[in-house]
């Protein structure tokens, strides 16, 4: 393995591990208030109501797959009766559907954060920054479905190459040569995916760590009613105003 091959999947997923712990921590500890998605419902609601769902449900699909296709050993599907070719029909069917869901809510996101003016006033340049290695990571990865599921050029089973290397790398053993035997499209889809672990933290992508599940049903801006206004509520302890 060349020394290149050694940084890229020897060193660097601990440097992306420890950035995106490290940063998370240190963000829990300094910035709890700016915790959050930086919600623009307020500004726009139309297009937030059909992008917003399409890609958070499109990208929780996304992960499913990553975490079947990742840390489950090919061995334990053929075990339970699942061939390799049917394994990769329906990854690629689900994939593909899950990857396009996503892909085109992140459009629409884009498209309203430039169209509606409030939400662009309400843009910084790390939420461009964002988008561009989002966008790329999920570009990428379409690319690799279909480049390894063999519909453009040769079949690549990612089983047997990526996946082992990423198994590898939590047991602190990184397979380097398995996924130096990966295709050029798998590789920098996961340098892509790594760039993105890495500014996670720095970005209004740290809201997933907050109870997600909760995040998809609930209002994106929570309103309190008239009902449990100021008027009606007793007075809080300390941080609350004053009372009576
Ligand atoms: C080091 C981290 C990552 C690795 C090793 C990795 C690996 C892979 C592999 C092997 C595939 C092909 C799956 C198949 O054909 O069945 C894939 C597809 C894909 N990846 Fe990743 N990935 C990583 C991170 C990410 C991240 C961070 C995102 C997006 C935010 C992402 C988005 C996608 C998408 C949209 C697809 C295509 C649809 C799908 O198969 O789910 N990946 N990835």
């Amino acid at each position: 393995m060349t020394t290149l091959g050694i940084l890229l999947w020897g060193v660097l997923p601990y440097v992306t591990l420890a950035v995106l712990i490290g940063g998370t921590l240190w963000r829990y500890r300094y910035d709890q208030f700016g915790w959050t998605t930086r919600s623009s419902q307020l500004y726009e609601s139309r297009l937030l109501r059909i992008g917003s769902p399409l890609f958070h449900f499109g990208i929780l699909v996304v992960i499913v797959g990553h975490v079947i296709g990742l840390l489950i050993p090919e061995s334990w599907t053929t075990a339970v009766g699942l061939s390799e070719a049917a394994y990769h029909v329906q990854a690629l069917v689900l994939g593909t559907v899950a990857g396009i869901a996503t892909l085109g809510g992140t459009a629409i996101l884009i498209y309203r954060r430039r169209t509606s003016g409030p939400v662009f006033m309400a843009t910084t340049r790390n939420d461009k920054a964002m988008y561009v290695v989002l966008v790329a990571a999920l570009v990428a990865g379409l690319v690799t479905t279909l480049l390894g599921a063999g519909v453009v050029g040769e079949e690549h089973n990612y089983r047997a190459t990526v996946s082992p290397w990423f198994r590898s790398v939590f047991t602190l053993q990184p397979d380097v040569e398995a996924m130096g035997a990966a295709p050029l499209s798998f590789q920098v889809h996961a340098l892509i995916g790594m760039l993105l672990f890495a500014v996670w933290p720095f970005t209004r992508l740290v809201h997933a760590f907050t109870a997600p599940v909760g995040y998809l049903f609930r209002p994106y801006v929570v309103y309190r009613s008239r009902a449990h206004g100021a008027a009606s509520r007793p007075p809080r302890p300390g941080w609350g105003p004053p009372g009576p």
